[in-house]
């Protein structure tokens, strides 16, 4: 794929692509995780350079891209707001008229969703989300990757996706980024989310981007939305760009803390993710978040390999 082809496609949210195109994708991450493990050099793309954007604070998005990237055989340019002219005014559309000459594909970690769709529109190669105030979707494809190792047929399966469908996730805590991404992968990829959040912070369907509303049922209390779930995922009660309201949420999330009372209502096998970083004692307890039924680890270190992937997808199109 060259820039400026008319193939090209973005990652700036979980409906810009189908969900044969996350079959593809999860087989993909398999393949390109198994060869990772078993030390065999796979370069696809060298020559090929990366550049990233962060206007906020970032640990697993940095390193999974970066070392995802150079285990490639490409390179990366690691760019913040305050070190680029984005921090003096420059616009958007400029920014990304002139980096997206230089580069072969660009992920942007930023505050308004409009933000990155601006970039992505004056952008000669593929943008991918690395997070906005509205969605994460790397984080969820990292997350239902997980699911499907898990939970899915050993050593893969011909439809990755089977092992999804009819399961339902417990979503309990904020209205935010991650749960309409979550939202939206239920409608893409045929699942149900249950979610729970304090008065005040529930998932607006517009900004979740969703057109099936049968894609999620809401529940007062968290137990109801765990009650027989096959996966409860949670985040931080306060996301990145929200500070200010800090104490107010406090007190609102106090009774949405994933605990070990809400995992014995879900399913005995139900898995446990949290997106990272978590505040043990907050929006989950250390007994969950560090017992038996939590996959975070394994979450964690599969947004590197999903990520590839998607790298590899954007710039390459279809292997084989
Ligand atoms: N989960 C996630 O995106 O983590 P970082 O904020 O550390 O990138
Ligand atoms: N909802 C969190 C996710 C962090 C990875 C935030 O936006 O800060």
């Amino acid at each position: 794929m060259r820039p400026g082809d008319s193939l090209m496609k973005h990652f700036l949210q979980i409906k810009d692509l189908r969900a044969e195109e996350y079959a593809y994708l999860f087989e993909r991450t398999r393949i390109v995780k198994t060869r990772f493990k078993n030390y065999e050099r796979y370069q696809p793309l060298v020559d090929r350079t990366l550049a990233m954007i962060f206007e906020k604070a970032s640990t697993r998005t940095r390193v999974s891209f970066e070392a995802g990237m150079y285990q490639m055989g490409g390179s990366v340019l690691n760019l913040t707001t305050s070190d680029t002219q984005l921090g003096r005014a420059e616009p958007v559309e400029d920014t990304a008229r002139v980096i997206s000459r230089m580069v072969d594909i660009v992920m942007i970690r930023t505050y308004e969703q409009t933000k990155i769709e601006r970039f992505a529109a004056h952008s000669r190669v593929p943008v991918i989300n690395g997070l906005t105030n509205e969605y994460h979707p790397c984080q969820i494809l990292a997350d239902v990757y997980t699911y499907i190792e898990h939970r899915g047929a050993r050593g893969g399966d011909a439809d990755p996706l089977r092992c999804l469908r009819g399961k339902v996730v417990a979503w309990v805590g904020d209205g935010n980024n991650m749960a309409n991404t979550w939202l939206q992968a239920a409608e893409v990829l045929g699942f149900t989310v249950h979610v729970s959040t304090p008065s005040g912070y529930e998932v607006d369907p517009a900004v979740a981007g969703i057109r099936d509303t049968n894609c999620y049922k809401v529940f007062n209390h968290p137990l109801e939305a765990c009650a027989g779930a096959h996966l409860v995922t949670t985040d931080v009660w306060t996301s990145m760009g929200y500070e200010a309201e800090n104490e107010e949420r406090r007190k609102a999330f106090v009774d949405w803390c994933v605990d070990e009372e809400m995992m014995a209502v879900a399913q005995p096998d139900a898995l446990f993710m949290h997106c990272l970083p978590a505040h043990r004692g907050e929006e989950v307890t250390a007994e969950v978040i560090d017992g038996p039924q939590s996959v975070v680890w394994d979450e964690a270190e599969n947004r590197m390999h999903v990520q590839k992937a998607l790298m590899e997808y954007l710039l390459l199109g279809r292997i084989g």
